[in-house]
């Protein structure tokens, strides 16, 4: 696992440049805002939403016996920290007081507080505009229809029936406990689950995968994506704040129900481990090639932070 936390903080530091170098920055009048977009998303967080469009495609290349080239990695990593900036924006916006009401995020104050309320409302704006600016120009994906595919993809998995939706759910049916496993399913898959899947799609298209792959790819990444959330809501249970750079106890503090709340801690973990072990069949018949990804649905479970 060690080995796993290198490959990943190595992924953070390439992602981490991009943003840097491409995040907008100066001193005009909106300078501020450009501040604010780089303080949440430049070196914090573990970035594993890249990791995963990296990771798939380098998968792609690899089982389709293909050597991954300058350029198209080059484009796996504008689109990975593109999805990055997107999942910054959806935290910047989950930690306001009308939502979540959290003070702390990757370590450090959330934004609504270094900065201010209206800041942190803009900062998340502009980091969801300039995700799609990123993947609408041909200075960082050549090809015009995969441009504009993954496009589509990706305002479809964030937008009112995917991430979004989820959220929205996610506040509405606080405070109701009677909720049953159904309907928290659902809120996981959307509000987390729909952008860590796109992250295969998105790859997928970059990388020519055939249809079988792509499904088994977009299946794998949606495991990953329930197993992800649970895995976060125990961790909200019993985790180190420090670890984890965010506050513990925010869903009990929000009454925020989820599959700890109805399943228990032991059942919750088990169900974890499930979804990670799905995703593992379904690409370990590649035993070189899926090594990372493999580590990457171990991970998912076994993480402290
Ligand atoms: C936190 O996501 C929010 C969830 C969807 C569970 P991460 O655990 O990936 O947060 P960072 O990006 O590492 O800060
Ligand atoms: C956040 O879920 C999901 C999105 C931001 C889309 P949580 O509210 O559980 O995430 P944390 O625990 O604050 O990171
Ligand atoms: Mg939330
Ligand atoms: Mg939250
Ligand atoms: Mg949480």
């Amino acid at each position: 696992m060690i080995e796993f936390q290198n490959k990943l903080e190595k992924n953070s530091l390439e992602i981490d440049r991009f943003l840097d170098s491409y995040l907008p920055s100066g001193n005009g009048l909106n300078s501020k805002l450009f501040e604010a977009m780089r303080y949440s998303s430049i070196s914090g967080g573990k970035k594993i939403r890249a990791y995963l469009v990296l990771e798939t495609g380098r998968f792609i290349s690899a089982i389709n016996n293909h050597t991954l080239s300058k350029s198209k990695y080059n484009e796996l990593i504008a689109v990975g920290s593109a999805v990055e900036a997107i999942h910054t924006y959806s935290l910047i916006h989950d930690d306001l007081p009308a939502m979540d009401n959290s003070p702390i995020r990757r370590g450090k104050a959330a934004n609504h507080i270094k900065f201010d309320h209206h800041t942190a409302i803009l900062a998340g704006d502009g980091l969801l505009s300039w995700a799609f600016q990123i993947l609408g120009d041909r200075n960082f994906i050549s090809n015009s229809e995969k441009r504009s595919e993954i496009c589509f993809i990706l305002a479809k998995a964030i937008g009112p029936n995917g991430m979004v939706g989820g959220q929205q759910a996610d506040m509405d049916l606080t405070e109701k406990k009677s909720l049953d496993l159904d309907k928290i399913e659902w809120i996981q898959n959307h509000k987390t689950g729909a952008l860590i899947s796109c992250c295969a799609h998105v790859a997928s298209i970059l990388l020519n995968a055939s249809n079988d792959q792509k499904s088994k790819l977009i299946n794998y990444a949606s495991y990953i994506g329930l197993a992800f959330q649970i895995a976060d809501d125990l961790l909200d249970l019993d985790g180190n704040e420090y670890s984890m750079g965010k506050p513990i106890g925010q869903d009990n503090k929000n009454e925020t129900p989820n599959f700890v709340t109805i399943l228990g801690k032991v059942k919750a973990k088990k169900r974890a481990i499930e979804e990670s072990n799905k995703a593992i069949n379904l690409i370990q018949k590649f035993k070189q090639e899926s090594e990372n990804l493999v580590s990457l649905a171990k991970y998912t479970v076994s993480r402290n932070k």
